[in-house]
């Protein structure tokens, strides 16, 4: 898909549809304004007879409008007149186009507000390409089309390449999560990281499961040992920074497929498990825009790849395992793996000398039940990073929520075998006890954990997101990077 600046006459374009911007309650203006002239005052007379109402994200189909060239005008509601930020933009954008992707339409002009900053329009560039892109992949009959060329019109353009680098890395984290198991499974989806970062200009190590016996990576390899799918760490740095300055650290559980293991889930519990390797490709996909937007920062991501699987090589409950830094594990639930693949990764972060680590994991479904299916629990052993990471995520527009991790959640995860079991005593709180089982692993390094079961996978589309993998996290990422200091302190 080509995007390119149009400062054409809107009424003379031609094209299969423009999408137009208008505020609930206000005047028309810009564009709009425009296109209700030439129309004879089409909208203006929609809004009167209440078919236009402006409430946010709505979506009226002008069809054949006479006085304009173009085959159609959608006329797209940003709602109340002060409410843009770089959310609204991006979820106004991505309705839009995925309304429009629903056929084929090759050529499409979208018009922004005329006083947009670079970060509105690079936000609703980004939603173009996320709104156009489905979870269809073996479809023969497509229900999204992506649209052969995009035209923009209005506000600051600085940034428009900001907007396609990001949105199409949301877009590589959907698809690796909508492709099906037998597709990405820990070695091709190191063979995708590795072309990733061959194309992007990345460093990269993979892992095998010799280097990682080498590497005492024992917590994340009895995961493995399960499935005929053998694991793979994938290491990627970017070195956009200062020689020698500690990196940020992004680590992502990617558990290609979670059956459970031993203490096997429910067939419908299983049925989204393709989904579990969520967190790897959210950090796949923000490490590769972070070099394509050559920040000028140090960043290295770990994806932990396993496949957890049931069979008589499975590891079981009772088993005591050494994670990297040597601490002993009692598995007493082989379903709470996530964990135990993040251990491995996380002292490897540590390791490298990691400045502050993000992990983000779809690791419980205890999450989903304490915040719901569209928000992230962020856990966290420094209130600063935590704070950072929450206002990038919120101007991204990616709902987050910390939870708490005092101490006395430590007398759960205590093991009489060993030093520290993998699950907490009972469901309660179990989204926090996974979290308080990870910072076993982080040493003193500032770290946050971002839970992103829920909003990770839909079940049913959204306006401006189909079902499936949502690719959700990767902006926020992307905005850490990108901010000075990491935005601690600013
Ligand atoms: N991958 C699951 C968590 C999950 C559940 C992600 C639903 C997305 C949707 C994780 O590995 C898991 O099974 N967690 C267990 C932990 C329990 C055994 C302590 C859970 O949440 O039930
Ligand atoms: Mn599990
Ligand atoms: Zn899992």
């Amino acid at each position: 898909m080509k995007i390119n600046i149009s400062d054409a006459n809107i009424t003379t374009i031609e094209a299969d549809a423009i999408v137009v911007g208008i505020h609930e309650g206000a005047d028309l203006e810009g564009v709009a304004a425009v296109i209700d002239a030439a129309t004879g005052g089409a909208i203006v007379r929609l809004r009167a007879a209440g078919e236009i109402t402006g409430e946010q994200y709505e979506l009226v189909t002008l069809l054949a409008p006479a006085g304009i060239k173009a085959t159609q005008v959608l006329v797209a509601s940003w709602g109340a007149a002060d409410q843009v930020d770089r959310a609204v933009a991006y979820r106004w954008a991505a309705a839009a186009s995925r309304k429009l992707s629903s056929k084929k339409r090759p050529t499409v002009v979208f018009c922004g507000g005329q006083d947009w900053e670079a970060d509105l329009v690079s936000a609703a560039i980004s939603g173009i390409f996320v709104g156009s892109h489905g979870q269809d992949l073996y479809r023969a009959e497509k229900n999204q089309q992506p649209f052969a060329e995009v035209h923009w019109s209005g506000g600051d353009t600085t940034e428009m390449e900001r907007g396609r680098i990001v949105g199409q890395s949301v877009n590589l984290a959907r698809d690796l999560v909508n492709e099906p198991p037998q597709a990405i499974y820990p070695v091709s989806f190191a063979e995708i990281a590795q072309k990733v970062a061959g194309d992007c200009g990345l460093d990269c190590e993979v892992w095998d499961t010799d280097r990682l016996g080498g590497e005492r990576c024992g917590a994340l390899l009895a995961v493995a040992q399960g499935s005929v799918q053998p694991p793979r760490m994938v290491v990627l740095k970017h070195n956009g920074g200062s020689p020698g300055a500690k990196p940020l650290a992004l680590v992502g559980k990617g558990v290609t497929f979670d059956s459970g293991g031993l203490s096997l889930k429910s067939s419908d519990g299983m049925l989204a498990m393709k989904c579990d390797m969520a967190g790897a490709a959210s950090v796949l996909a923000a490490m590769q825009a972070i070099a394509q937007l050559q920040l000028p920062v140090n960043v290295v991501g770990l994806m932990g790849l396993v496949e957890n699987m049931v069979s008589g090589n499975s590891y079981k409950l009772g088993d005591v395992l050494t994670a990297r830094n040597g601490r002993t594990i009692e598995v007493h639930n082989t379903d709470a793996e996530g964990r135990l693949v993040l251990a491995d990764a996380l002292c490897v972060a540590v390791d490298m000398g990691a400045e502050r680590i993000i992990d983000v994991a779809t690791l419980t479904g205890a999450c989903m039940v304490a915040l719901g299916n569209d928000v992230a629990g962020l856990m966290s052993n420094n209130q600063d990073w935590c704070d950072a990471i929450a206002a990038a995520a919120e101007r991204c527009g990616e709902p987050v929520w910390q939870l708490p991790m005092f101490s006395l959640f430590n007398e759960q995860i205590k093991s009489d075998v060993a030093d520290i079991k993998n699950v907490g005593q009972g469901r309660w709180g179990g989204a926090i006890t996974a979290a308080k089982f990870l910072e076993e692993f982080v040493e003193n390094t500032p770290w946050t954990h971002i839970d992103i079961a829920g909003p990770s996978f839909l079940e049913k589309s959204k306006p401006w997101c189909d079902a499936g993998g949502t690719g959700f996290i990767v902006k926020t990422l992307v905005e850490i990077a990108s901010s000075g200091n990491h935005g601690i302190g600013g």
